[in-house]
């Protein structure tokens, strides 16, 4: 992705020594005051190729001896993140370089976002290699940033990507033991039948179907990383759904459920690239980041329909659906996440196919309890241009997870609310008073045009990044500022006595 952006200084890059052709990027709106100052050829020769300045479409313009020498590239009014991602693929292979009087600095690095975008391909399995046009970086853009941000994507899509027998709860292990050697961060991995001796059994329980010694044998993989100056920063720790392939166990998921279930470690890799971007960007605070890795497998050893196991906290939880598989290794890592009192936990599933009826596949669902930080995320997301959208932890839609036998069933036997009585589920291993923030997304995108082929996605990763760099920041304000007694005029009611939810504690 990233060698098709170079440099600036021919020094610095052969590619770059060669003269690059300008593109020069018109929206619908400027194009019009652009083709007045321009001659009767160009017009013609615009007007003849049906050139209209729309989003994602472009034109090579001639000189006079018919040589190629400006692009003229259509994007959006406001800020454009992906009109140029179709240009690498589709402009003779060259040097580039953007017209850049009036780009702003964010528009740079959105510009060099989509052309990083743009050079994508999941090639491990492919034998013809594909050609790519290379674009000087430019002026302004945040190179760093953006360089982040596309290394955290192309990750997570290659991971999302390649298929169940070549990442499995080994494979996957390995990737996140790569990530962490690359940042001195600390990765250790509980491993088929210790997870029973060191009391995880709902991880053990869902993934010995497949295996319970070697590659495929069920895991809990845990990162733990400080950044400069995080040691007294507040702890985030990130949790992923893992499900290297999903089945849907004994309860088997019919050939069109399953097709895409490669998929089913969406929320590992999203949230291990997300802990990627906040160790290179070295946020200052303190990260743990968990993976239960596993497969949902069918086997003589699997776990039943109907089957209780006793969780980690100690709830006991009555099987009604093997495919419901999710959950439960979560609750396990949700409740040791939980154990260590983190300032916040941000998990991250491909848990229900509820959530997708509810709102696509382009729309992850964010669960909160805590109004504050939804808000920010929210927000993050719009202003990121990756959103997220809100569905309550609706207490009501409890009872349906109440079982005959046990404290709590795996999942509701009617249809309603799927995505709501997951998330309720997971809540029931979450303290009322840790900050929690609950992601149910489809990791996926049905290629929605340039730059987003159709496969796997860390959708959300762009909005949480942005958020989690703004909820350090507050975090470290906190700590910095001296505490004021609040003015006592009146007794302090409850909501008055609160700090501000967005503010996480700050650490002594
Ligand atoms: N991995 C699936 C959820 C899923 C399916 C996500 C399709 C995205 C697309 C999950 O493990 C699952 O099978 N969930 C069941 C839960 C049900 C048995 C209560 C579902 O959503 O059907
Ligand atoms: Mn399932
Ligand atoms: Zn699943």
């Amino acid at each position: 992705m990233l060698d098709h952006l170079v440099a600036r200084t021919p020094k610095a890059t052969g590619k770059a020594a060669g003269k690059a052709t300008p593109i020069l990027p018109l929206s619908e709106k400027t194009l019009a005051a652009w083709l007045k100052s321009q001659s009767a050829t160009l017009l013609a020769w615009i007007k003849a190729a049906g050139f209209k300045a729309k989003p994602g479409t472009f034109v090579l313009l001639p000189d006079d001896a018919g040589r190629a020498t400006r692009i003229l590239a259509g994007v959006e009014d406001g800020l454009d993140r992906w009109s140029l991602a179709g240009l690498p693929a589709a402009l003779p292979v060259g040097l580039y370089q953007l017209e850049e009087e009036d780009l702003s600095p964010a528009q740079a690095s959105a510009h060099a976002f989509a052309w990083a975008m743009g050079c994508y391909r999941f090639a491990r399995y492919r034998s013809d290699a594909k050609e790519f046009a290379t674009m000087v970086w430019p002026k302004g853009a945040d190179r760093a940033a953006v360089e982040r941000t596309a290394r955290a994507i192309g990750l997570g899509r290659d991971l999302i990507n390649t298929p169940a027998e070549d990442m499995g709860p080994e494979h996957l292990q390995k990737a996140v033991e790569k990530v962490g050697a690359a940042y001195k961060a600390k990765v250790t991995s509980i491993v088929g039948d210790a997870l029973l001796k060191q009391n995880y059994p709902t991880i053990h329980a869902v993934g010995r179907g497949a295996a319970t010694t070697g590659v495929r044998a069920p895991r809990l993989i845990d990162l733990s990383w400080k950044g400069t100056g995080g040691e007294k920063g507040p702890l985030l720790t990130l949790v992923g759904k893992g499900v290297c392939f999903d089945t849907g166990g004994l309860d088997i998921k019919p050939r069109g459920g399953m097709m895409m279930m490669k998929k089913d470690m969406g929320g590992a890799a999203t949230v291990l690239a997300l802990a990627q971007m906040i160790m290179d960007a070295d946020l200052p605070l303190r990260l743990r980041l968990m993976i239960p890795a596993v497969e949902n497998s069918i086997s003589g050893n699997a776990i039943r329909p109907l089957d209780v196991v006793k969780t980690r906290k100690g709830i006991t939880v009555e099987i009604n659906d093997t495919d419901a598989e999710g959950r439960l290794i979560l609750c396990d890592a949700l409740a040791e996440a939980d154990a260590q009192k983190p300032d916040l936990i941000i998990d991250m599933a491909t848990l229900t196919g509820a959530a997708r009826v509810a709102l696509g596949p382009d729309l992850p669902v964010l669960f909160a309890n805590d109004d504050d930080l939804a808000d920010s995320l929210l927000r993050y997301g719009r202003s990121e241009g990756d959103p997220f959208w809100r569905l309550p932890l609706w207490k009501p839609y409890r009872k349906m997870l109440d079982s005959k036998v046990a404290d709590i069933a795996n999942c509701e036997p009617g249809a309603f609310g799927g995505a709501i009585t997951a998330a309720l589920y997971l809540a029931e291993f979450i303290a009322p008073t840790t900050k929690w923030l609950h992601v149910d997304t489809y990791g996926w995108t049905a290629g929605k045009g340039a730059g987003r082929p159709d496969g796997g996605e860390p959708l959300g990763i762009r909005g949480l990044y942005a958020f989690v760099a703004d909820w350090v920041k507050q975090a470290t304000k906190s700590a910095v500022l001296p505490k004021r007694a609040a003015p006592r005029t009146k007794p302090l009611t409850r909501a008055a006595s609160k700090r501000p939810l967005s503010r996480p504690r700050a650490r002594r």
